[in-house]
């Protein structure tokens, strides 16, 4: 009896860290169960797309010039129907929407902002590769009942929770709410996420890194000296490290959380005065270093923690460097010179 093991779903894990937390309402409790059903939605549909001749794209494209996916639109209403109307959020940004998403005027509104990605690595969508969704949370700021653009455009430091699900062999969630991170598993047959990695911690090094490396003419120098670093050889720090790479953010973070190791993308920077990133601030890059550094990670721009980073527009992108300490700190002395 003794050692029997003690399931916990989701729910009940966010209901006792919240308990721990004298001042909570059990409003934040709701918000994220709200979500935790809309992930679960996803992952179905996920899951069933090919029998549901849902794959391929919409005919659109979304306010970045992307082609969207009609698993794109089926994630993004998914999450906006679930979290309109429970009172909770003051407004919501998406990667598949314009501006601001204001809560409907009809509903009550609530104290947080919700930031999301609906549907993280579209372009493996018709390939039955892992696909996922991110979340970043933040407490309304400003006065008033209606959120602002000001609420969205805080610093990462200030998420109250981040996570992300991923449907891959099995459908995970990943979580942060500042007390570490924790990662639960689908169990369909229930329908429950249960417990499964509890208090995930990264490894200081890796042996793998994860990149589009068919970019890298694209590159700045300090990141080509970085990666062919990594392809040297040497017993004690593991090198060659071996590359890795999906295209699904959510996914290729997902392994470097579990095993370590580092996940790159550098800005374009075939036009020198004008680097272009390419992943987005406040939905996919700051939810992850949130999760990487309470899992003992770091995250960098390159010159910058991405933490500290001021957002200035709701769909800003940002040079991206996350994983095991070691790593990004090896990385960082690369680009900011201190390696020749
Ligand atoms: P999204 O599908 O939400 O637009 O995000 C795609 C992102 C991210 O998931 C991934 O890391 C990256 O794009 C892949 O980009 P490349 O195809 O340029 O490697
Ligand atoms: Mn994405
Ligand atoms: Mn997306």
């Amino acid at each position: 009896m003794e050692n029997r093991t003690k399931i916990v779903t989701i729910q009940r894990h966010i209901m006792e860290q919240q308990a721990l937390l004298p001042t909570a309402t059990g409003d934040f409790t709701l918000l994220l169960w709200d979500l935790v059903l809309a992930f679960k939605m996803i992952s179905r549909e996920v899951n069933r797309a090919g029998l549901a001749a849902i794959l391929g794209p919409a005919g659109h494209e979304n306010v970045q010039g992307e082609e969207v996916t009609k698993l794109d639109d089926f994630a993004q209403s998914r999450i906006f129907e679930q979290m309109d109307h429970g009172g909770h959020l003051c407004c919501m940004a998406s990667e598949e929407a314009d501006g601001l998403i204001p809560i409907p005027e009809r509903f009550p509104k609530g104290k947080y902002v919700l930031l999301f990605d609906p549907l993280d690595g579209s372009s493996n969508v018709d390939v039955n590769a892992s696909l996922g969704t991110i979340f970043s949370i933040h407490r309304k700021r400003t006065p008033g009942v209606d959120g602002s653009v000001e609420d969205c455009l805080q610093r990462g430091s200030e998420q109250v929770a981040a996570g992300y699900a991923v449907y891959g062999s099995s459908t995970m969630l990943v979580y942060t709410a500042g007390r570490g991170v924790h990662g639960f598993t689908l169990d369909p047959s229930l329908g429950e996420f249960l417990l499964s990695h509890e208090n995930i911690r990264i490894p200081r090094r890796g042996k793998s890194y994860s990149v589009n490396e068919g970019n890298e003419r694209n590159w700045d120098e300090g990141t080509r000296r970085y990666v062919n670093y990594l392809k040297e050889k040497d017993k004690a720090t593991n090198r060659p490290y071996a590359l890795r790479y999906i295209g699904t953010l959510v996914a290729d973070f997902h392994r470097i959380l579990l095993k370590g190791g580092i996940f790159l993308y550098p800005p374009d920077c075939s036009d020198p005065a004008k680097p272009k990133p390419k992943l987005r601030l406040l939905y996919e890059v700051s939810p992850m270093a949130i999760i990487a550094e309470q899992a003992g990670g770091a995250a960098t721009t390159g010159r910058e923690r991405v933490l500290d980073v001021q957002p200035t527009d709701i769909h800003q992108r940002v040079a991206i460097a996350l994983g095991s300490p070691e790593d990004v700190r090896e990385y960082e002395d690369f680009v900011q010179g201190r390696r020749p």
